[in-house]
């Protein structure tokens, strides 16, 4: 049985949802007979997405919406039109970018990465709640982290730090939720590994060949769903690459930094670097 947010007839909101794994959810939730509103700023990638779920789901109702997540007037027309689309049962705040900026470099690319990875989850978190209090079903909002938001890898600060601040904010809405309103409005946070997405494959087209490490965006939907089911709120994909207990190790690793009074990113600490080979070794190979 699915999580009672993922219900024919109800509606889902998703950002980014043209391409990747926003459109892969749009796809899997239809399948579940939701309602769809897809919002972008590609029109042409969105013109795309919403032909092809036309055809496969020619039951289910899909609004498209045109608009950039920076923008806050965009963002209060989503909420406007979603609203009178329906009752929004599931928010997907999943638009994000991924470039890279140093801690002292390129401010004007932090704050246009912040605001489209971390502000826009915040201000439609902001928007919906209320409105999902108000209504009697059952609710979830599900917000995109990574795992660069929990081991945070150097090379990609600005990334990382709006994956971590997404991974607070999602932590301490779901325990807000819980105590105001039980189970019936849940937050997730969902952890894609590596994927099959425009974002690590710019330009990919149908016709782009997988290769063998990355999950497809299909899998991390269908993962979002049946984990969401079982009522958990790290959902967490692993990928071909690297297995979930590497990824526990990792990040047990990350923690043990601050408890054992490590170097800050220790694991790529060159004077760390045979303790922890040892260490992944130990578990993982055991
Ligand atoms: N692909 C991965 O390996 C991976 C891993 C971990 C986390 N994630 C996270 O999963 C989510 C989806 O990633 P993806 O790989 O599908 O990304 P993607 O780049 O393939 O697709 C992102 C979509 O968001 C849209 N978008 C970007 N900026 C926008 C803006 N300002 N306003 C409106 N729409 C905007 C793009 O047009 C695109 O359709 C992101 O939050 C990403 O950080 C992805």
């Amino acid at each position: 049985m699915n999580h009672p947010a993922i219900r024919s007839g109800a509606v889902a909101v998703i950002t980014g949802a043209a391409v990747g794994i926003g459109y892969a959810i749009a796809r899997r939730v239809a399948s579940e007979g939701m309602n769809v509103v897809l919002f972008d700023r590609d029109a042409s990638a969105l013109d795309v997405a919403i032909k092809t779920l036309r055809n496969q789901f020619p039951d289910v109702n899909l609004l498209l919406i045109k608009g950039d997540v920076t923008s806050e007037s965009d963002l209060h027309h989503l909420y406007e039109r979603s609203c009178e689309f329906g009752e929004v049962s599931l928010l997907v705040n999943n638009a994000a970018i991924n470039t890279g900026a140093r801690p002292w470099e390129g401010l004007a690319q932090w704050r246009t990465l912040m605001e489209i990875n971390f502000w826009s989850v915040l201000t439609l978190q902001q928007l919906f709640v209320d409105t999902m209090f108000s209504q009697s079903g059952a609710a979830a909002i599900v917000n995109l982290g990574s795992k660069e938001g929990i081991t945070t890898r150097p090379g990609n600060a600005a990334y990382s730090l709006s994956k971590a601040a997404v991974k607070v904010l999602t932590e301490q809405l779901a325990h807000e939720l819980r105590e105001k309103v039980g189970d019936r409005v849940t937050a997730h946070l969902l952890i894609p590994g590596y994927t099959f997405t425009p974002m690590n494959f710019p330009g990919m087209t149908r016709d782009t060949k997988k290769p063998d490490s990355p999950w497809t965006a299909d899998q991390v939907a269908d993962r979002m769903v049946e984990k969401m089911a079982e009522g958990d709120f790290y959902i967490f994909c692993e990928d071909n690459e690297a297995s979930w207990e590497l990824h526990q190790c990792r990040m047990q690793w990350a923690a043990d930094d601050m408890i054992q009074n490590r170097p800050a990113l220790s694991r790529w600490h060159e004077d760390y670097a045979d303790e922890f080979t040892d260490y992944i070794a130990d578990i993982v190979h055991k």
